[in-house]
């Protein structure tokens, strides 16, 4: 709106226009963070509706434009370096959790900053709780900062913990640069828990707390103050499914690695997996089960994943897995049940639904099993969730198992990637897979054929190469090899 338009218009009112079009006013998606000039229903950047909220003109941290007027600052000279020189491995600190260490890499590196993200409820408070409590045992200084709680509440729950003695520094605070004025004080903290970032606010950003441009604002702070000091700093995000607290997505490409604590809520295993990490891998996986006392730490998932199972009922098989460089054997559970809907359902737990359709397909389209007339639920033990495509086999074998309703042998584990064709490919690392289902006491292992050389194991082996053979060989188990179910009308018998 230009100036020129309020020239008619009454004093007060024309005053009134010059300030409004003076004031610059930006919206900003509590989603996603995307700034736009003016209200709109839904944010063409994340999708997501009704998320706009008017912040003020500093849209982010370093967005303040300098004072008209004032003379623009003259550049400080900075000392540039070669690319080739002395690459120092980041030092690194165990943090005296095995499985956290696992996951970030090989521990606490310097100066660097975390975010911790999950479900209310899931146990990210306990878990650096006891974080900070094993890295203050060994004599290095953690500070945790609660946003959320009062210093007596984290106080009874570390004791509950039995963490009473650990010489963590507790504050319950959420102005940032009083907190960093603290951390500034004294022998440097070697690890610092922010819980939550939600909660922080920072004079820097004239926002009202909550709202992206604070979170932003105060992890921007917490992060130039880890770079400083040269401690590692963990920032607690929750993540909400509507969106209504400002998400810690707007965090994650600020930081050097983002964790997500993940579980089913009835369930007490828990699993840390890095969704990106500057200083190590993203696909290990941390393993925990959540206590009376606490999170207990799971040195071998496995036995913990096979624990609860059914021997001897039919639909479930069990799989020989890999999560980063660990062996993960977990049980797969399948029900195919006749129909009394229109349109079949296909629920899936803990693997993905674009998977199972195409397993689905596969079995149609080359086993001869017909489908369309039966309920379809999948689900992974345990509350882990599946990415490897070497699950299919295992899948498969569990969906045809339930429908002959024929048991599978206890002893057996599954594993091989079912292409498009039919055919059963080769999976990495069947000799760790292998080598883990024998430690716990499997005999038995089904997988592709192309393996073969690598099946140096004490397993007996049976290689599959297509699909249908395996669906033939689970149908004839059935019953002692009675008649087949009348959903295999398979043409070759
Ligand atoms: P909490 O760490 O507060 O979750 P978050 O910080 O992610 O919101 O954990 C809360 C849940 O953990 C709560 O439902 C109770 C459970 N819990 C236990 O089962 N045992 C324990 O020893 C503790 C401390 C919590
Ligand atoms: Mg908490």
């Amino acid at each position: 709106m230009g100036f020129g338009r309020a020239r008619g218009l009454s004093e007060p009112i024309r005053e009134r226009v010059i300030a409004m079009s003076k004031r610059h006013q930006t919206f900003v998606c509590q989603n996603c963070g995307a700034a736009y000039g003016r209200w709109q229903g839904k944010c063409e950047a994340c999708g997501e509706w009704n998320s706009m909220v008017e912040e003020g003109t500093d849209t982010g941290v370093g967005a303040r434009p300098a004072a008209p007027g004032r003379a623009p600052r003259k550049g400080r000279i900075v000392a540039l370096e070669a690319l080739a020189g002395e690459a120092h491995e980041a030092p690194r600190l165990p943090s005296g959790l095995p499985e956290l260490d696992r996951v970030t890499g090989g521990g606490l590196v310097r100066g660097s900053v975390l975010l911790l993200g999950g479900d209310p409820g899931i146990g990210k408070s306990t878990l650096l709780i006891q974080a900070a409590a094993a890295l203050a045992r060994t004599g290095h200084r953690a500070v945790y900062i609660s946003g959320e709680e009062a210093v007596a509440q984290v106080r009874m729950r570390a004791e509950r913990l039995g963490l009473g003695d650990a010489k963590v520094e507790l504050a319950a605070e959420t102005a940032v640069e009083d907190i960093i004025a603290t951390l500034s004080q004294g022998k440097t903290p070697r690890l610092v828990v922010i819980d939550s970032i939600q909660t922080m606010w920072t004079d820097g950003v004239d926002s009202a707390p909550g709202t992206v441009t604070q979170v932003r604002g105060s992890a921007q702070a917490l992060i130039r103050f880890a770079k400083r000091s040269g401690a590692t700093v963990i920032l607690v995000g929750h993540v909400t499914k509507d969106g209504q607290i400002a998400g810690p997505r707007v965090v994650e490409h600020m930081v050097d690695a983002v964790l997500s604590f993940e579980g089913e809520g009835s369930h007490q295993f828990r699993i840390l997996r890095a969704v990106k990490n500057r200083f190590g891998p993203t696909d290990e996986i941390g393993v925990f089960e959540m206590t009376g006392l606490g999170l207990r730490e799971v040195a071998n998932p496995s036995e913990l994943f096979l624990s609860e199972r059914d021997l001897g009922s039919p639909g479930t098989a069990v799989f020989a897995g890999i999560e980063g460089t660990r062996p993960l054997l977990v049980e797969i559970q399948a029900l195919v049940a006749p129909t009394s809907l229109g349109t079949p359902r296909r629920a899936v737990v803990g693997w993905d639904q674009s998977r199972l359709a195409m397993v689905l397909a596969v079995l149609e389209a080359h086993c001869g099993i017909r489908l369309g007339g039966h309920d379809v639920y999948l689900n992974v033990a345990g509350g882990l969730r599946i990415v490897e495509p070497a699950a299919d086999l295992a899948a498969a074998a569990a969906l045809v198992s339930s429908l002959a309703n024929s048991p599978l042998p206890a002893d057996a584990v599954y594993f091989g990637e079912v292409s498009l064709s039919g055919a059963v490919r080769p999976v990495a690392q069947a000799a760790a897979r292998l080598k883990e289902a024998q430690k716990l006491g499997f005999n038995r292992a089904v997988m592709p054929e192309a393996v073969r050389d690598e099946a140096q194991s004490g397993l007996a082996v049976t290689m599959v190469g297509a699909l249908v053979n395996l669906v033939g060989d689970i149908a004839a188990r059935r019953n002692g090899g009675r008649e087949p179910p009348r959903s295999f009308d398979r043409e070759d018998g």
